[in-house]
């Protein structure tokens, strides 16, 4: 069976992970480790058994694939570099630093695609992986008002960009995967704490159709919290995306009346990044369309820029009251 090979480029805090994930991969060969840090990239290069190299033009003529997770400030280069050279790409979140680079990322994508038209260009959000998060969609749920929060301690990485950028993504992406239709308004607060940016965000999304939902992220909280409240026709899910529990009740009508009735989900745990991974290493092999595409990770990026600029115009409103 034919392998794929793939490069892994950045291997810090969440590269690392990648590289563990494609060298135990089913479909892929771990064909180098791209990291310019000449410590981190061997270290983490020995420990998965491939070769080190300090940039991607070294490995490019030797891969099919490159999982890029290298910070989100260098995407748009190294996609780009990468789509030249004819290769399949995984991005991690967010697609981009901003919504222009995104645009000229699919731009690129666009232009490769001329000559190589099965290129596969996937983008990590990785909680459309999330078992809990796979179970609530095959049940069909159709929420009307979300809930979603996302909050952790100051990570003191990825601050090159907001707590919109390199957080929220998560749930701007999902929450318009579960809704299925675009967002039509967005209202938004928001303060930068410990960067120059915004590192505590809640916003307001209404969607075509009606549905609503409010999202919190935060990068400087005590705990870690990554929670999802969806109430939907007589439903309701409270999900947990880091426990993979996902917890059901139901509107029915019993013999005295409504009843609320408790049901039980259907999960198979996983490592959510294993399977976004694997699921691109089939995709590349012509052997599955799943995953999260540039075009969508794009939209969810349209919508963060939203938030962004309502989070601006709160904090000008503030600093004139
Ligand atoms: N999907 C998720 O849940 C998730 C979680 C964490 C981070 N991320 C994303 O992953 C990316 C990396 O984040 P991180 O927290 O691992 O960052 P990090 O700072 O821990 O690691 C980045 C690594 O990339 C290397 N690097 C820097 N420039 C490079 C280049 N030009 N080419 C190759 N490697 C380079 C650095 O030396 C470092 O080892 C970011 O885009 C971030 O948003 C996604």
């Amino acid at each position: 069976m034919t392998k794929l090979c793939v490069a892994v480029v950045g291997v810090g805090h969440l590269g690392q992970h990648h590289a563990r994930i494609a060298a135990s991969a089913p479909d892929a060969v771990l064909t180098a480790v791209v990291d310019p840090d000449p410590l981190r990239g061997p270290e983490i290069a020995a420990k998965f058994g491939a070769p080190w190299v300090a940039t991607l033009a070294e490995v490019l003529g030797e891969v099919d694939a490159v999982q890029i997770a290298a910070p989100t400030g260098f995407h748009h280069a190294l996609g780009t570099q990468a789509l030249k050279a004819g290769k399949h790409v995984l991005m991690e979140k967010p697609l981009a630093a901003t919504l222009d680079e995104g645009v000229a990322l699919l731009k690129a994508l666009g232009e490769a695609r001329a000559s190589h038209p099965r290129l596969v260009a996937q983008v990590g959000h990785l909680e459309r992986f999330n078992p809990a998060v796979t179970a609530l969609r095959e049940r069909g749920f159709k929420p009307r008002f979300l809930e979603a929060v996302r909050v952790s301690p100051f990570p003191a990485r990825s601050l090159e960009v907001d707590v919109v950028m390199d957080v929220m993504i998560h749930d701007l992406d999902l929450l318009r995967a579960l809704v299925g239709r675009p967002v039509v308004d967005v209202e938004a607060v928001g303060v930068p704490v410990l960067t120059p940016y915004a590192d505590l965000v809640n916003a307001r999304l209404k969607f075509e159709g009606g549905a609503f939902a409010t999202v919190t992220a935060s990068r400087v909280a005590r705990k870690k919290e990554r929670t999802l409240r969806a109430f939907g026709d007589k439903e309701y899910a409270s999900l947990d995306f880091a426990t993979q529990k996902l917890e059901l009740l139901r509107l029915v009508m019993g013999p005295e009346g409504p009843q609320v009735q408790p049901e039980t989900a259907d999960i198979v745990e996983g490592e959510p990044l294993r399977l976004e991974i694997e699921a691109f290493h089939a995709a590349c092999l012509g052997r599955s369309e799943e995953g999260v595409t540039w075009a969508e990770a794009q939209e969810a990026m349209g919508v963060a820029d939203q938030v962004q600029k309502a989070v601006a115009k709160s904090l000008l409103e503030m600093s004139r009251a």
